[in-house]
């Protein structure tokens, strides 16, 4: 006897069939577009590792958050590269820090944009961790100001870096942030912030953590473009083992418990698996980083002619958005959206 065939090709024939049977769609409605602002004035450097991205003065920032929100971009995500850095992160709490500065430009300028402040240190120390550094107890005990000389008596000081993270949130709120982003990976940021911003009568402003964020090598390009690679040893003792999804999860309930309001998993391509696992047991909003090295591997294959970037700019986006995260953070936001207008 033949057997039966299905035919579920019947159901690919034409554009228009794809389309009404087609699950999972991109919209620029989800899109929050990641910036650089840099001290200056009509400052557009192009960043070596990341060609389309920009280092931009607030002037020139100001520009690119208006073509953004043209396009139908909601959301822009802002990075500061401050003047100087030193082992407090002044520049990320001054209340005329770079970022300060220039959300206080686009929210006069733009109003409507939803802005985000990613909340870390890296980019405002001296040494380039997400923390306080002090001496490990092994070494000497003492806390100290200038960063050890060898990586491996060093420690970075959650409990102190907290308090530098709940000043900061409360500086951005003050600059007009709408969201605030804590990505620097301490444990017990989320409830510190929150309780920082609801004393500063930000009640209403949320938090859309990091929650799991991993040390991956895919952030390359990012430390490139905001001058925040660490200057001795790396970020493995905050940041997650690429091995854990269980890990993961535990990340994501204590954020959520500490007060988050939405969840960040980063970076995408390479983590898909855990962005389903959190989609299918949270339900809070979820957001996914498309980093710098997703987008560098895909424009330095395009400019080999290797891939077609739009083609695969479209599926990386849609596979991240198939995966459950209904926000993507993405370099290409701008592109994106103008291939769904
Ligand atoms: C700050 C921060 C980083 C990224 C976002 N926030 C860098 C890092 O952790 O080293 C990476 C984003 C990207 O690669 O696009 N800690």
């Amino acid at each position: 006897m033949a057997f039966p065939i299905t035919r579920l090709r019947r159901l690919r024939r034409s554009e228009s069939l794809r389309s009404l049977v087609r699950e999972t769609r991109l919209t620029p409605e989800s899109l929050v577009y990641p910036m650089f602002v840099c001290p200056g004035e009509g400052v557009r450097k192009e960043v070596r590792s990341m060609p389309g991205i920009f280092n931009l003065s607030v002037d020139e920032a100001v520009q690119e958050a208006r073509q953004a929100h043209a396009l139908g971009v909601p959301g822009i995500i802002l990075f500061g590269l401050p003047e100087t850095k030193d082992e407090v992160a002044t520049g990320a709490w001054a209340s005329d820090g770079i970022v300060q500065q220039a959300a206080r430009a686009i929210k006069h300028e733009v109003p409507e944009v939803l802005l985000m402040g990613d909340v870390c240190l890296c980019e405002y120390m001296s040494h380039g961790h997400c923390g306080i550094v002090r001496a490990a107890p092994q070494s000497l005990g003492a806390a100290v100001a200038a960063p050890p000389a060898a990586a491996t008596e060093y420690e970075i000081v959650n409990d102190a870096t907290l308090e530098l993270l709940a000043r900061t949130s409360v500086s951005l709120a003050r600059a007009g942030i709408d969201i605030i982003a804590p990505s620097d990976m301490m444990d017990g940021r989320v409830a510190a912030i929150r309780k920082a911003l609801d004393q500063a009568s930000f009640a209403n402003t949320p938090i859309l953590s990091y929650a799991a964020k991993f040390a991956s090598g895919f952030y390359g390009p990012f430390r490139e473009a905001a001058d925040s690679a660490p200057q001795f040893g790396d970020r493995r003792s905050y940041q997650m083992d690429p091995a854990n999804v269980r890990e993961a999860m535990r990340e994501i309930e204590l954020d959520l418990e500490e007060g988050a309001d939405m969840i960040m998993i980063k970076p995408a391509l390479p983590y898909l698996d855990v962005i389903a696992a959190a989609r299918e047991r949270f339900d809070a909003p979820l957001a996914a980083y498309q980093v710098s090295g997703e987008y560098a591997m895909i424009e330095a294959a395009a400019r080999n002619n290797w891939i077609d970037r739009d083609r695969v700019m479209m599926e990386s986006l849609l596979s991240i958005r198939r995966a459950g995260a209904s926000i993507i953070l993405t370099y290409f936001a701008k592109d994106a959206a103008r291939l769904l207008a």
